[in-house]
């Protein structure tokens, strides 16, 4: 039997493109329709079985998140920790601060500002098939040029582009990953982009350039709230009718 998964969240950030909302907070405390927006990654991972997870945050109110979450039993979670990144070095520097506690088991990885509606479940199912490598989630949107977007050959991803001006592909690679534990090595390869950050893209590059990843393509709707202020107004008005639904 394989290691079962771990979770990790990243909710750091400055949450510059939801400004003035997050003048006086991180965007993960936003209130999405009616809960804050943290609570969508822990309940979804809990969802899909994971109950250790790391919650990575950064700013000021790091504090925060221990007021509203505790220690996690409230959520289903065996074991909630956190940890800190200071400054901006960007997600995958944020992910890199989990390798202690990920003890060399394999990784469910959720940006805490992506919103999705379809079950995990079945896409642990499938990263449990190999365990090995890694595995990006794809939905098609329009606004692609604020995303990953991969290029195929045939049925196999070559390449994720970050935020292209001209999309290979009508996919955005949204923000929750499957790695296996060289993720960590492959970080600490890793050079700062042109923005001054350690890229998830380049992550994830790394993996297909040694074809050690898999994809899958969401059916549901999909919301990234921290794109911008429209994206977070979309992602309430989204959870409000899956909320309607469920009644
Ligand atoms: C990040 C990733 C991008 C991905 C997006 C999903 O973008 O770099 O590849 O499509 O998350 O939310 P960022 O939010 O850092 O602009």
């Amino acid at each position: 039997m394989s290691k079962p998964l771990k979770g990790v969240i990243l909710a750091g950030g400055l949450g510059t493109r939801l400004k003035p909302l997050t003048n006086i907070t991180n965007k993960h405390l936003l209130p999405v329709y009616d809960q804050p927006m943290i609570f969508h990654p822990l309940r979804k991972m809990v969802e899909a079985g994971i109950d250790e997870i790391m919650l990575v945050t950064g700013g000021n109110n790091a504090g925060d998140f221990l007021r509203l979450l505790g220690d996690g039993r409230s959520f289903g979670i065996r074991r909630l920790q956190y940890t800190y990144q200071k400054g901006e070095g960007g997600i995958a520097e944020a992910l890199g601060l989990a390798e202690e506690f990920c003890e060399g088991h394999p990784l469910l990885v959720f940006l805490g500002d992506n919103l999705v509606f379809d079950s995990l479940q079945p896409f642990v199912r499938q990263y449990h098939q190999h365990s090995r490598g890694g595995m990006i989630l794809l939905k098609a949107v329009e606004n692609l040029s604020a995303y990953g977007v991969p290029q195929f050959k045939g049925e196999r991803i070559i390449k994720i582009v970050e935020k292209p001006k001209a999309p290979p592909s009508p996919y955005a690679v949204i923000g929750v990953y499957f790695y296996d534990a060289q993720v960590f090595k492959i970080i600490k390869t890793l050079k700062p982009s042109r923005r001054g950050e350690l890229e998830i893209t380049d992550v994830n590059n790394h993996y297909i350039r040694r074809r050690q990843m898999q994809y899958g393509i969401l059916q549901g709707h999909w919301a990234d709230a921290g794109e911008s202020i429209d994206s977070w107004f979309e992602a309430n008005v989204m959870l409000q009718r899956e909320r309607r639904l469920k009644k």
